[in-house]
């Protein structure tokens, strides 16, 4: 959930770290900090400060030359989401040792912390913080004997958790260590000196030639070099990649905020999900990461989908396309309840795993439970080369983009369409005809049409959000695969927003919820029309009666619900299958302009961070 980002031997050493923090904020924000090795002074100049990066750019641009020197050899840098301890100064990344020696940031758990802090101060060492992080540092100083990666190797042999540590010393000025078990860890290659980060996106600026570490693998970096070890100090070999976006891709680009970017982005992204990967001639997906065997996609007959929030969400939606087109019984499970209650799994259960980072401890935690169960296991993943892409045993990449915004708004349409192409690839090897096959293949090809014409609404959209942004309490209702889209909606809603807003299947809401319908609760009711809509606008009346505003997404051309509705926004015809994508954009655009419009945080809301990597 934090982000760090370290370098050696690189020019401007101070702004590349600081550039690089502002663009993995979106990781976590509670406080961020920084530690250079001067070149000048011999020592280290370390500036820490509760709040964000430009609070922190700010406090050393405060500082005079003297006090802190101009040119740096090696530095860490951190951007905390705060899980050990408040989000003071002194909690603040990097920490050190009690002689000062070595600087560490970390991101991940370290689970015995305690055990292990009890046992240093007794031994004389002086804890600073309340973090679990800074254990690792007075570990590194009991180790060290001269040999700066085996003292840091042996430290993290006595930890138990995860981390995506980099570590500095004043003894070797010109070096870093970093390693990985859990979290992340990218190197980034420049033609004189080494980044390294928790995400390529601190790095897109400076190199496109990167190596992701594996768990287990700890490394020496040096100007020019990165020495790939394991912690029994075996040199392993890791392949460069090329990362193929450019800085564009984490930059706004003229828009207010990267929700809003990546909202209109939707159209390429969704087109670069599908590109390739349709057969219109056999009405079938050919999805190459997913290599089952004609036997295997015949003798599935259970799939279990594990995600969590938002690509949550997505899979509920994709439950109805395996029963519907697969005719194979499909159960979607929190992540975070999938490992404590002993699932059931049999030799031909297929378990999906989709996760916009690939990097959410629950999820992960599913697919090694269902890996060590002997289930099939399946990735749709953006974030290529992420942990859970590389655990399971095959995969789809959304190939959306770097996705910024902590609210995933381009993931999710994505990971639809992605679990929508899953399902008729399984569905084409059972019991799906040919026609209607190919009729599937022109309505997802229709997609990114679809999504461009609801972004079109944007000005319809945002009248309507602002006419109700004084609301302090939402209901979103739906039915059948745009009850999960409901969720969805209200979930964007109170993120971005703060305000209480509930996702309910609109037959629920008469099950207890009506109770707090009154005039100032507006209802937005998803009420395409596709099967079902008759009982939905029996619903939307039950609402009206109740005095709640309702606010209708329906289908152009369909004036049905016009009159129950106080307001309509009419999203594309389309299919049964693809309407969830139509409408998912619709509310993400609503849940935009009514936060805007109350001037919140909208890429960073409070509490939040982008990817979830504790329990
Ligand atoms: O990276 P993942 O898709 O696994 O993340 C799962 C959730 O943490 C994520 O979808 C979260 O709910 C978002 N903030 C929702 O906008």
């Amino acid at each position: 959930m934090c982000g760090i980002v370290a370098g050696v031997g690189i020019e401007n050493l101070e702004s590349v770290l600081l550039d690089g923090l502002s663009r993995l904020e979106y990781r976590g924000y509670d406080s961020a900090g920084i530690a250079l090795n001067s070149m000048e002074a011999e020592s280290v100049l370390l500036v820490k400060t509760p709040g964000k990066v430009k609070k922190l750019r700010k406090k050393l641009n405060s500082m005079s030359t003297e006090e802190r020197g101009l040119q740096f050899s090696a530095g860490v840098a951190h951007t905390r989401w705060a899980t050990h301890g408040a989000p003071t100064e002194v909690n603040a990344h990097p920490h050190s040792d009690t002689a000062g020696t070595f600087f560490i940031v970390h991101n991940g758990i370290i689970e015995n912390y305690v055990e292990l802090k009890k046992r240093l101060i007794d031994e004389g060492q002086k804890f600073s913080s309340e973090t679990d992080s800074e254990v690792l540092a007075h570990l590194v100083a009991e180790c060290y004997d001269g040999d700066f990666l085996k003292a840091v190797a042996a430290a993290l042999k006595q930890v138990k958790g995860t981390y995506g540590v980099a570590v500095l010393s004043t003894k070797h000025p010109d070096a870093l260590v970093v390693a990985r078990k859990g979290s992340p860890i990218v190197i980034g290659l420049t033609a004189n000196g080494v980044l390294a980060a928790s995400d390529t996106a601190a790095l897109v600026a400076h190199t496109s030639e990167v190596i992701y570490l594996d768990d287990g693998d700890i490394a020496l970096l040096s100007p020019g070099n990165a020495d790939i070890r394991n912690l029994d100090d075996l040199p392993v070999s890791r392949e460069k990649m090329k990362i193929d976006w450019d800085l564009s891709v984490v930059e706004k680009s003229g828009f207010e905020h990267f929700m809003l970017k990546e909202i209109f982005e939707q159209p390429k992204a969704l087109r670069d999900t599908i590109r390739g990967r349709l057969d219109h001639e056999q009405g079938a997906a050919v999805l190459s990461g997913l290599n089952l065997s004609p036997k295997e996609m015949l003798d599935a007959n259970r799939i279990i989908i594990a995600a969590c929030g938002t690509s949550m969400h997505a899979g509920m939606v994709g439950e109805y396309f395996f029963e519907d087109l697969a005719d194979i019984p499909t159960e979607i499970e929190q992540a975070a309840e999938f490992r404590y209650r002993n699932p059931i799994i049999s030799p031909n259960t297929l378990v999906i795993a989709t996760s916009q980072s690939g990097e959410t401890a629950d999820t992960l935690a599913a697919v090694r439970e269902a890996a060590r169960k002997g289930a099939s296991t399946i990735g749709i993943c953006n974030v290529v080369g992420s942990t859970i892409a590389r655990e399971v045993d095959r995969g789809i990449y959304l190939h959306a983009g770097p996705e910024i915004g902590v609210a995933s708004t381009k993931a999710f349409t994505c990971q639809v369409v992605a679990l929508l192409m899953t399902a008729l690839k399984l569905a084409r090897s059972r019991r799906l005809t040919r026609e209607a096959g190919i009729s599937l293949v022109s309505e997802i090809e229709r997609i990114p049409e679809l999504a461009a014409a609801v972004l079109e609404k944007n000005d319809l959209i945002k009248e309507v959000a602002e006419k109700y942004s004084e609301a302090e309490n939402f209901f979103f209702i739906g039915r059948g695969n745009l009850y999960p889209v409901a969720l969805e909606g209200a979930l964007k809603l109170k993120e971005i927003s703060y305000v209480h807003a509930e996702g309910y299947h609109a037959a629920e809401l008469k099950h207890g919820p009506i109770a707090l319908l009154e005039e100032n609760v507006p209802v937005v009711a998803l009420a395409n029309d596709v099967p079902g809509k008759e009982k939905i606008l029996g619903n939307i009346q039950e609402c009206a009666a109740r005095k709640s505003p309702v606010v209708a997404i329906t289908t152009e051309g369909d004036d049905s619900v016009a009159e129950s509705a106080d307001v309509t926004i009419p999203v594309p015809r389309s299919s049964v299958f693809t309407t969830p994508v139509s409408t998912a954009i619709a509310l993400q655009l609503f849940a935009y302009h009514f936060a805007n419009k109350r001037g919140c945080e909208i890429d960073q809301p409070r509490n939040l961070a982008k990817s979830v990597t504790v329990e």
